[in-house]
């Protein structure tokens, strides 16, 4: 059988992991009965730099164009980062008849429309299971696995670095700022960390989720997001005193008349399956209307993590040839319901706010039909509150910025009912 040739367009942390689990796993492919995989090149920047994998030398090239004019390359790999100068090679690759294997999620996000009209046009397969949750084969499940399925509601940790940092900060009481150094030391946050911190990167992997769950193109700018940057060790140790743990979640929800989408640092009870998942490791719980309720956990991030989820596509390609639902896994209708944030509705929050406020703080709730559930105070005054209407709580919180009582944190909790109550 002719070999399955593919191109891997960047030789990163992902790019070297898939050509050395290629290099070992080649056996495996064999014996999942599809064609043997080959690299037959490699696009990088600097043929000239040392990648350390001496047999991967001669195939290093910096011009794109030996890739896209080499017939017998099936298959274009795409792992260089970076938005605009990725969508434009995976474009050329689909124009030239190639199938197209990508991890990268901020281009399968923000560009769906151009880049999945172009594999219809083609009739090409785009794939793109290491662009959420690494190792977790979440695509797969969406699209295969779970297909039956109504599914309405999905709450996520989809960021391993956030995750890291406040694992760090409840674990081994760490400040912010020092678990961010330690996840950077680690390798698990980039220099500028914003990315992840923010939200921004587990938005990405939420508008993909959201686009297969709710069948729709949901852009992840339309995200609403928190950062974990204000979480600090009091709000940890508060959370835990009233039964809680803080973690970074990206939730995604259908209700008749909206979708709620959103990426906070959420409480969620001890006990929480999701409050249970630490470290740079990431979850999703889902629950379909066949299937019921499901998590699941594993790496989100890594070389061999991620090359696991490349090699899934690339089998997946090698194993069904030219009867690939070309292109057309990614839907192609855009959001039909309005899109709000979860994070401006009714539910369960918690504040830290000035501990001058004790005083006063609950004659305040009172009076805005806020119900005030608990609260202490040490330094600050920690609080948990139930509004029935978040206005009751932005009634609140003007208030206290009347008085001038400073409101240092204001979280979500999972009481909201917008997390899959396990
Ligand atoms: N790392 C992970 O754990 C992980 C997990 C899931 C998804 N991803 C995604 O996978 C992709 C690759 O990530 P990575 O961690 O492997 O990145 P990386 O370590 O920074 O490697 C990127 C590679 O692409 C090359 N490159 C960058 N721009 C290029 C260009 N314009 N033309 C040719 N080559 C270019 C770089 O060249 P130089 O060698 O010259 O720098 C480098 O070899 C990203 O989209 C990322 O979001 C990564």
């Amino acid at each position: 059988m002719r070999p399955f040739y593919i191109a891997l367009l960047g030789f990163g942390t992902v790019g070297q992991a898939v050509w050395d689990a290629i290099q070992t796993n080649r056996p495996h492919a064999a014996a999942n009965g599809a064609r043997q995989i080959v690299i037959k090149r490699i696009l990088v920047r600097d043929t000239n730099k040392d990648y350390r994998r001496a047999d991967a030398k001669m195939l290093l090239t910096d011009d794109y164009q030996t890739i896209l004019k080499d017939a017998d390359i099936d298959v274009v790999v795409a792992l260089t980062g970076a938005d605009r100068a990725a969508l434009n090679y995976m474009i050329a690759a689909l124009q030239a008849g190639k199938h197209v294997v990508t991890a990268n999620k901020a281009v399968v996000a923000k560009y769906s429309e151009q880049l999945f009209a172009v594999a219809r046009q083609q009739g090409r397969a785009c794939y793109f299971e290491a662009s959420v949750a690494a190792a977790i084969p979440i695509i797969g499940l969406l699209r295969d696995g779970l297909a039956a399925n109504q599914i309405d509601s999905c709450d996520g940790i989809l960021n391993g670095t956030s995750n890291y940092i406040l694992s760090q900060m409840a674990h081994n009481q760490m400040s912010y700022q020092t678990a961010l150094c330690k996840a950077q030391q680690l390798g698990y946050a980039e220099a500028n960390p914003v990315g992840d911190v923010d939200g921004d990167d587990a938005a990405n992997k939420l508008a993909i989720v959201g686009s297969l769950m709710f069948k729709q193109i949901i852009h992840p700018q339309t995200i609403a997001r928190q950062s974990i940057a204000t979480v600090e060790i009091v709000d940890i140790e508060a959370a835990r005193a009233f039964g809680y743990v803080i973690k970074p979640i990206a939730t995604a929800k259908r209700t008749d008349a909206e979708l709620a989408l959103a990426v906070y640092p959420a409480l969620l009870p001890l006990d929480h399956p999701l409050g249970q998942v630490d470290d740079s490791f990431n979850a999703l719980s889902i629950v379909g209307d066949l299937a019921d309720k499901m998590t699941f956990i594993g790496r989100g991030a890594g070389g061999s993590a991620t090359a696991s989820a490349v090699l899934a596509d690339l089998l997946s390609i090698a194993r069904h040839g030219e009867h690939l639902p070309q292109g057309a896994n990614y839907p192609v209708a855009s959001v039909s319901l309005p899109i709000c944030s979860p994070l401006q509705r009714a539910g369960t929050f918690y504040l830290r706010l000035d501990r001058h406020a004790a005083s006063c703080f609950a004659d305040i709730c009172r009076s805005a039909g806020v119900a005030l559930l608990k609260s202490a105070t040490e330094n600050d005054l920690v609080a948990l509150v139930y509004c029935t209407d978040y206005g009751d709580l932005t009634t609140v919180l003007a208030e206290l910025k009347r008085r001038d009582l400073a409101v240092h944190n204001c979280f979500i909790t999972c009481c909201s009912s917008r997390l899959i109550d396990f």
